[in-house]
């Protein structure tokens, strides 16, 4: 256990750790367990991974022992939270990091890993994500077994970024937003999708995110416009922080 300590933040656990490299360790024994406990009621595990740098570590250590051991790898379905709009060979795509740093190591089957189309044009490729995940989920919700999202340092999440339309979006699952900041579209799991996981993680880390975590702990998702993170709230599952000492530097220790 790498914890140093715990808090309950609005029905959130968070799990306090030194520092990424902990955090990594920490997350990455909860994504085991997660992996095997769903396996073995419900005969896979659907994970929806994040992009960003801060899940690579993860990735790396569970491509290593003694984790690569304890996953049952052949079980498991890979999604994203959201893609950059580029190919899958761009040094930007979140599908490339994950499998450059996990899913070239171990033995998923390769029609188990269901990445998001960057490379084709924006709406469509949202559309086209959303029936897969119909599919994947038999028209049910889309109910990830583990859902694993950062958080920018603008509170942003996924990318579902502030003041953005697909903030709203309660129709879709799949939303392809103009991201102003970048200049470029963006594919994205809507809220809709996100709340329904049976289990979500976030991994936050660096003192950069220590004023927006702040907030998200304090408002409890009534400013959710302005911090998108804050909205992210299983309807019927468990949210977990795992953050760094440097990312909760602000938030009181009670
Ligand atoms: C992305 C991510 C995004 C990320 C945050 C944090 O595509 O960039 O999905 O939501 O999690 O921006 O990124 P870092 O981990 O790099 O700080």
């Amino acid at each position: 256990m790498k914890i140093m300590r715990s808090l309950n933040r609005h029905g959130a656990r968070v799990e306090i750790c030194k520092d990424l490299a902990e955090a990594s360790h920490q997350a990455a024994e909860l994504f085991t367990a997660t992996a095997r406990e769903a396996v073995a009621t419900h005969g896979r595990c659907s994970i929806a991974l994040s992009g960003g740098s801060t899940p690579e570590a993860l990735y790396s250590l569970l491509a290593a022992e003694p984790f690569l051991g304890s996953i049952p790898w052949t079980a498991m379905h890979f999604f994203w939270s959201d893609e950059r709009c580029v190919s899958p060979g761009d040094p930007q795509s979140n599908y490339r990091m994950a499998r450059e740093a996990l899913l070239r190591h171990v033995p998923v089957p390769e029609d188990h890993i269901h990445r998001m189309r960057g490379e084709d044009d924006p709406a469509a490729a949202a559309v086209a994500y959303a029936e897969l995940l119909t599919r994947f989920f038999g028209g049910t919700a889309t109910r990830f077994d583990l859902l694993l999202l950062g958080m920018g340092d603008d509170g942003h999440t996924a990318s579902l970024f502030p003041h953005s339309p697909a903030l709203a979006d309660s129709d879709h699952l799949v939303a392809a937003p103009f991201v102003e900041k970048f200049g470029t579209h963006r594919l994205t799991l809507t809220f809709r999708a996100l709340n329904a996981s049976a289990r979500i993680m976030f991994i936050v880390c660096g003192a950069a995110k220590a004023p927006s975590l702040l907030k998200v702990f304090e408002s409890g998702g009534d400013d959710a416009d302005s911090l998108p993170a804050a909205r992210v709230k299983p309807a019927n599952g468990e949210l977990v922080w795992i953050v760094d000492e440097a990312a909760a530097k602000l938030i009181p220790e009670n």
